[in-house]
């Protein structure tokens, strides 16, 4: 991708890259524990009771406390058939700039990422903010096993089994005001466990969907991958997945959730507004002024690169296209 003030890489990619939920709402006790994290200790003997009355209205029934590896999951009608991507390489090959900007740097410099205590606070437009504890989070909806494309601007790709729920359920659970239009995702910066972040960003990376794309069950809020909880360098402990989208609308390692009327700032967009859009959406027709967006580099088992064709709105037209009806997606890229 396109580096800003930086030394490490030049202007242009390297070709090797290139070719690369209202039940809810009834008792605040109960919403209270849900969003902090809250445990049972030092309650008092009444607060438990009630607690433990409301459990059931929070956690869903087939819920999966799955706060280690491995996960329980539920298959997924989203899924898709290709083949996967192994597991080694989604977990060394990654863009998370605040653990470097090379390929192989997130994986080895992300491993002491503090993933436990972890919260996501939910603000903005919304009845009434409330911050999450991560665990219960994860916990709170069935962990469905979705097997994805997952393609990256920089024109590749992979197939990858994503673990979670789709976001509207969280978005339901955060009762936005009808004034929300936009959700802008905030994710953690911090510079002691961050040493090696890119220089010259504006951080953190904060990233934005229109509300009916966050709505749209594709988007997957994120836990795990491949069974596991994910591992750091894929944006532990929780991030989204918008598999339409070109890699960089998902973002990683959420803190903070904030609903608003405007069209929020996203980092890349605010980098190179004319290479990288808000949209986003995956499009084979339009180029990215430094490379084409026609094929893509398939990340698979095998030894050497693989070129495929790249799909309109990565192979995901049936269900998103009508997001973006009478719209310009040459101008609205
Ligand atoms: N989220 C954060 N916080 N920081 C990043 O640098 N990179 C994005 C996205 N989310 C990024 C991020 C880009 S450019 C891509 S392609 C995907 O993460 C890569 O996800 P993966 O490494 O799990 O394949």
């Amino acid at each position: 991708m396109h580096l800003r003030n930086t030394s490490k890489l030049g202007p242009e990619p390297k070709s090797s890259e290139i070719t690369s939920e209202a039940a809810f709402n009834t008792s605040s006790q109960s919403r209270r524990r849900f969003l902090t994290g809250a445990t049972y200790t030092g309650l008092t003997a009444a607060a438990s009771y009630a607690l433990a009355r409301t459990l059931p209205e929070l956690v869903h029934p087939q819920a999966v406390h799955a706060a280690s590896s491995p996960l329980r999951t539920v298959t997924s009608k989203y899924s898709i058939a290709d083949p996967q991507t192994p597991e080694s390489k989604a977990t060394s090959y990654n863009n998370f700039y605040e653990f470097g900007t090379d390929k192989a740097e997130p994986q080895i410099n992300a491993k002491n990422l503090h993933t436990r205590p972890w919260t996501v606070k939910v603000d903005g437009l919304v009845k009434k903010p409330v911050t999450v504890g991560i665990d219960d989070l994860l916990a709170y909806r069935p962990l469905e096993s979705r097997v994805y494309h997952h393609r990256c601007v920089e024109a590749w790709s992979m197939v990858v089994p994503w673990d979670g729920y789709s976001l509207s359920e969280f978005i339901n659970f955060c009762q936005p005001l009808p004034s929300a239009k936009y959700v802008q995702f905030v994710t953690l910066f911090d510079q002691h466990q961050m040493p090696d972040a890119a220089s010259g960003y504006d951080w953190p990376y904060t990233e934005g969907l229109r509300m009916d794309e966050a709505m749209n069950p594709l988007t997957l809020l994120t836990f795990g991958a491949y069974g596991n909880a994910l591992a750091n360098q894929n944006g532990a402990p929780v991030r989204v997945i918008v598999p339409w989208k070109y890699g960089f609308k998902s973002a990683k390692s959420i803190v903070r959730v904030h609903f608003t009327d405007k069209q929020p700032r996203t980092t890349w967009n605010d980098i190179g507004s004319g290479e990288y859009g808000f949209y986003a959406n995956v499009n084979p027709t339009v180029d990215h002024p430094r490379w084409s967006q026609a094929r893509e580099r398939r990340i698979d088992s095998s030894a050497f690169p693989h070129s495929v064709p790249t799909l309109m709105f990565n192979g995901y037209s049936d269900q998103v296209a009508n997001l973006y009806a009478g719209m310009d997606l040459r101008k609205n890229y």
